[in-house]
């Protein structure tokens, strides 16, 4: 998917467990201006449904499992994210939408940004009006 990868996290594990180290620039290609985490969704609830226009993020679940679909007007793509060992980056006007919570679902997320509501996208209509030209303005260049 477009302006998305995976992130591989520095992993040091052994006989006492797992510990995951991130440094903000390095692990992860911005500054980190925020961090949050969703928990105690329950199995048949989907959320997102959003895009940003600047914001970039990294998804990390900590504990068990959630699913993310990422759209654009023309690539749609599910990725499973079950370690955190594993990061997920999504970059600027992707639309995104988390579900298949397991029990116990931990997942945080690193942001670029603080929190503005300008910077959603939460209209899908209006989402694909802006992401065409976005894109295709981009494949211009
Ligand atoms: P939202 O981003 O819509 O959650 P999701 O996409 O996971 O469904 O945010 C849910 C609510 O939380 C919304 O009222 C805005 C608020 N919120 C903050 O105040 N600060 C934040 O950093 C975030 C991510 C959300």
């Amino acid at each position: 998917m477009v302006h998305c990868k995976m992130i591989a996290l520095p992993e040091y594990s052994g006989r006492l467990g797992i510990l995951n180290a991130i440094e903000g620039g390095q692990d992860i290609p911005f500054e980190i201006r925020r961090t949050y985490y969703i928990t105690g969704v329950p199995g048949d609830v989907t959320r997102g449904f959003h895009s940003h226009r600047q914001l970039e993020q990294v998804l990390i679940c900590l504990n068990g499992s959630v699913k993310i679909r990422l759209k654009t007007p023309s690539e749609e793509e599910v990725i499973l994210l079950d370690h955190p060992s594993r990061g997920l980056l999504i970059g600027h006007m992707i639309w995104r939408e988390m579900f298949d919570f397991s029990p116990g679902a931990v997942l945080m997320v690193l942001a670029s940004q603080h929190y503005t509501e300008e910077d959603y996208i939460r209209d899908y209509a209006q989402y694909e009006q802006e992401a065409k030209t976005y894109f295709q303005t981009e494949g211009d260049v």
